[in-house]
């Protein structure tokens, strides 16, 4: 059944306290819950049934007013319970069972490695105990925990209030939260567990005490997660006035979970993936990883939990709020522009993708099956990118000021994306009428720029026609109001002052369909820098020859477009390649190319990070996404070509830089050295393309003398993907014999194989299936293994004979009866058919309707299936 926000309804009931008590047992957990309820003013009048949600759950007893409600008192729905109501006020007992054991799913309360632990949003609430589970019925909640003393760490929200042991010899804790929230929000975890505490004085001179916990074999891996949560939380206060409100902060690690993290009240329950590291055994992506969840999860805290949702097609709300907050966080702690770089390449590859796909939705959903599914890059990513054009079209204070108003006049609320955006334009008395479309409109806009300069006028034109694709159910659009940031560039590569005040930059309001401005005074004709630090997320179209983009590679003071630049002149070579690969032509990359990635190799001005972000070639993933239709392999051919004609042609700048970087000045992640260490790996991943003897040489040496994971990563995955098979397997081994007791790295072990387009076949990845740490009911093992293949090895699973895309359909299939929030994220890969150019498309429409034709799915699973169908 799908879903509409236009049937959007206040709550019937309220619930004004809810009192939990769980006695934990692996198979058989006792819930008991009360609640006071209390008819919603605002609903109307009458006193309708009231109806809990429930899903799974064994019902022992309802009670009203401490009466026992005999069967015939209520009525029992598939997904929950449906009581007559003779009061407008009443207490209500319910006592259930639920299996935490039996539970894979990952949602509602379940085992992981022997410790409980929760995961609620959206939706998994209702999987331990009957309830009102809608994000706009926000309640005070009381929790004890009672467990046998095998589990000596009892957590929930909150505040401790009470200890101590039942008769029986179990243990109980007591916790109370006093700020009222959404059943999402509950958590709860009990463990053997063990503890790194340290401590945090707010700016108003609070003292909070923060503490991770962890299973013992990991107690030295959370330093850094530790010294990320308190950056944080400054940053929180300095940026946006915002103190944390709890006394404790807890974040507990495991190893089963649907997602990054959760921002649970007080009590955050994060993948072990996105918590745990040291130098030894996390790569630098990963430190970056962790600061930027452990800065997401804490700033919930207000986006998020202070203020909520009012149903869940309003995720946005706090989602793209909150990545928006995390990215600027990171871009604060690091560089700014290779923060930016990364985040625009992940929107461009996968976010585009989905925007031009058969899931299309916008930013904020109009309907859906089923919530979990919309947990995606259009919500999160694009959403932030809205939240930044707000910035962008406010500026930093006025921004502020909006947030100010927003946080203060809806504490304690749930609340939608249109109370985010009035709450901005009434604290700015702004008009953002025709930028709510952003919120409403999927799809990615296009706009197409022209220029004309007249130089007997000194007029400079430029005209600017915006387009957007049609998406499902949204044939037609109207223009979007997109913030364009742009500078002109003269002869001599400065930014030409563009008004009176002498301003190099400014941001364009485009509204119309097509519009044109026009800049006056001008005694050359300008190269235009268009969308400077991608100010809206769009699509540019403009007639850059290979000079112009050279030029700007070079001279742009915007490093976000000078980055982009180098983007474009590799796109239209490796377009040129594939058609010239298409028509059977021998293949050749143009001379200024190489020489472009000379001059950058050999700069010394540029920061290391940007330098490696710009002689990346742009990946198969991004070049599909820019495909009008999708040749898999011609882009295989075109960017092989490439890679093996640059490295070559290279092979002295690469050497001499790996050089000059390679060092063994002790390990820290900060952001000077990665980016040191993102060069260099980047030339010895270059060099080894080669194959040569010398380059793989390097590449042995690095990896047996690395000192850390990063550089003892990157080594291996140069052995892997270009050394001979013998050397690749013998350096896997004795990595894999290394590490075999840490469960991170054998996870990166396992996606470093899985995604390679040499070592990861077929075949190999089912082998790693066979392996004793591979483990079909933990997702990251799911996602290091099945995911690389399907989504980070588009050689193997785009295989000619279709056998990638059936060992998906195969997996998805088997993985739904599990966890279909895995499952339905799988299968992605291959619902994006109708993009593809001849056999290869028809066949992986075939293998998705064998996943329709396989029996009953999942709700999670039937979505995206059938929507991919259509
Ligand atoms: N709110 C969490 C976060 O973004 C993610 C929760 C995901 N839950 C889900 N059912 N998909 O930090
Ligand atoms: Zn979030």
């Amino acid at each position: 059944t799908t879903i509409y926000l236009k049937d959007y309804r206040v709550p019937d009931y309220l619930v004004d306290s809810t009192d939990l008590h769980f006695e934990l047992q692996p198979k058989a957990t006792l819930v008991k819950s009360r609640l006071k309820i209390r008819r919603n003013p605002e609903a109307g009048a009458g006193l309708p049934p009231l109806v809990l949600d429930g899903v799974e759950l064994e019902l022992l007893s309802v009670a009203i007013d401490g009466k026992l409600v005999p069967a015939s008192g209520y009525e029992e729905l598939p997904q929950g319970l449906s009581i007559p109501v003779d009061a407008p006020e009443f207490e209500l007992e319910i006592h259930n069972r639920i299996n935490p054991e039996g539970n894979t799913s990952l949602e509602g309360l379940y085992l992981s490695n022997g410790m409980y632990c929760t995961q609620c949003e959206a939706e998994g609430f209702r999987k331990i105990t009957y309830y009102p589970d809608r994000p706009d019925v926000m309640s005070r909640f009381t929790t004890t925990i009672v467990a046998p003393r095998q589990y000596p760490v009892l957590l929930s929200n909150g505040n401790e209030i009470a200890r101590g042991n039942t008769e029986d010899g179990r243990q109980f804790v007591t916790w109370e939260d006093p700020f009222v929230k959404p059943s999402y929000l509950f958590a709860l975890v009990a463990g053997d567990l063990q503890k790194v505490e340290d401590s945090y004085t707010t700016a108003s001179g609070r003292e909070v005490k923060l503490q991770i916990f962890t299973e013992a074999k990991n107690i030295g891996k959370c330093d850094h997660a530790m010294r990320s949560l308190k950056k944080a939380m400054r940053w929180d206060e300095e940026v946006y006035g915002l103190e944390y409100d709890l006394d404790i902060f807890m974040v507990v690690a495991v190893d089963h979970f649907n997602m990054g993290a959760m921002e649970n009240k007080g009590l955050n329950i994060f993948n072990s993936a996105c918590v745990l590291a040291s130098p030894e055994t996390a790569t630098d992506s990963t430190f970056q990883r962790i600061e930027s969840i452990v800065g997401h999860e804490y700033f919930h805290n207000w986006s998020g939990n202070r203020v909520t949702c009012r149903d869940w097609f309003q995720l946005s709300l706090k989602e793209g709020f909150t990545v928006f907050r995390d990215a600027e966080f990171s871009a604060d702690m690091n560089s700014r522009a290779v923060k930016r770089i990364e985040d625009v390449s992940l929107l461009r590859t996968v976010q585009f993708a989905e925007d031009a796909g058969p899931m299309a939705h916008p930013v904020r959903p109009d309907s859906y099956m089923e919530i979990s599914n919309f947990y995606t890059l259009t919500v999160y990513e694009k959403g932030a990118e809205v939240v930044r054009m707000v910035h962008t079209l406010l500026g930093g204070e006025g921004f502020r000021k909006g947030s100010d108003l927003y946080f203060e006049r809806h504490d304690g609320c749930a609340v939608t994306c249109e109370d985010f955006i009035k709450a901005m334009e009434d604290a700015n008395e702004v008009d953002l009428a025709q930028f709510r479309r952003w919120y409403s409109q999927a799809g990615t806009p296009v706009l197409e720029v022209t220029d004309a300069y007249d130089a007997a006028s000194g007029n400079y034109a430029l005209t600017v026609r915006q387009s957007c694709p049609a998406t499902p159910e949204q044939k037609e659009k109207l223009p979007f109001h997109v913030p364009l940031a742009l500078g002109l560039l003269g002869a001599d590569g400065r930014d030409l002052p563009l008004d009176a005040a002498g301003n190099t930059q400014v941001v364009l309001q485009i509204t119309e369909q097509e519009q044109t401005f026009n800049f006056a005074g001008l005694t050359e004709k300008p190269l235009p820098s268009l969308l400077r630090g991608f100010s809206a997320p769009v699509k540019v179209r403009y007639d850059y020859n290979t000079e112009q983009l050279l030029f700007l590679m070079r001279s742009d003071t915007d490093e976000f477009n000078r980055w982009d630049a180098s983007q474009r002149l590799a796109f239209m070579a490796l377009e040129q390649l594939q058609n010239d690969f298409r028509n059977g032509k021998s293949l050749q990359l143009p001379a200024e190319l190489v020489a472009a990635y000379r001059s950058i190799l050999r700069s010394q001005d540029l920061d290391p990070a940007l330098v490696a972000e710009m002689l990346a070639l742009p990946s198969e993933q991004t070049l599909a996404e820019q495909s009008e239709k999708i040749d898999a392999e011609a882009i295989m051919a075109a960017r092989r070509f490439a890679r093996d004609a640059l490295a070559s042609a290279l092979k002295e700048d690469l050497r001499t830089c790996y050089r000059r970087l390679h060092s063994d000045k002790p390990y820290s992640p900060s952001a000077a050295d990665i980016a040191e260490r993102s060069l260099k790996n980047a030339c010895l991943s270059y060099l080894c393309v080669t194959e040569d003897a010398d380059a793989l040489g390097m590449a042995r040496e690095q990896f047996e003398q690395a000192t850390n994971m990063t550089d003892s990563a990157a080594a291996l995955g140069a052995l892997v993907n270009y050394g001979e098979a013998a050397t690749a397997e013998a350096a896997l081994q004795s990595f894999y014999d290394r590490w075999q007791q840490d469960t991170q790295v054998v996870e990166l072990w396992f996606g470093l194989q899985s995604s390679s387009a040499k070592w990861g076949t077929l075949d190999r990845v089912r082998t790693l299936m066979q392996h004793p740490a591979f483990e079909q009911k933990n997702p990251n093992k799911v996602r290091a293994v099945i995911g690389g293949f399907a989504n980070r090895n588009f050689t193997q699973f785009h295989s000619a004979d279709g056998s990638g895309f059936e060992f998906i359909a195969e997996q998805v299939i088997a993985l739904d009866k599990l966890n279909p929030q895995i499952a339905a994220r799988l299968v992605i890969p291959i619902t994006r058919w109708k993009k593809y150019r001849g056999a290869l498309g028809e066949n992986m429409r075939d293998t998705l309707q064998s996943v329709m034709d396989s029996g009953k799915l999942s709700a999670d699973l039937f979505e995206v299936v059938s929507k991919s169908l259509i």
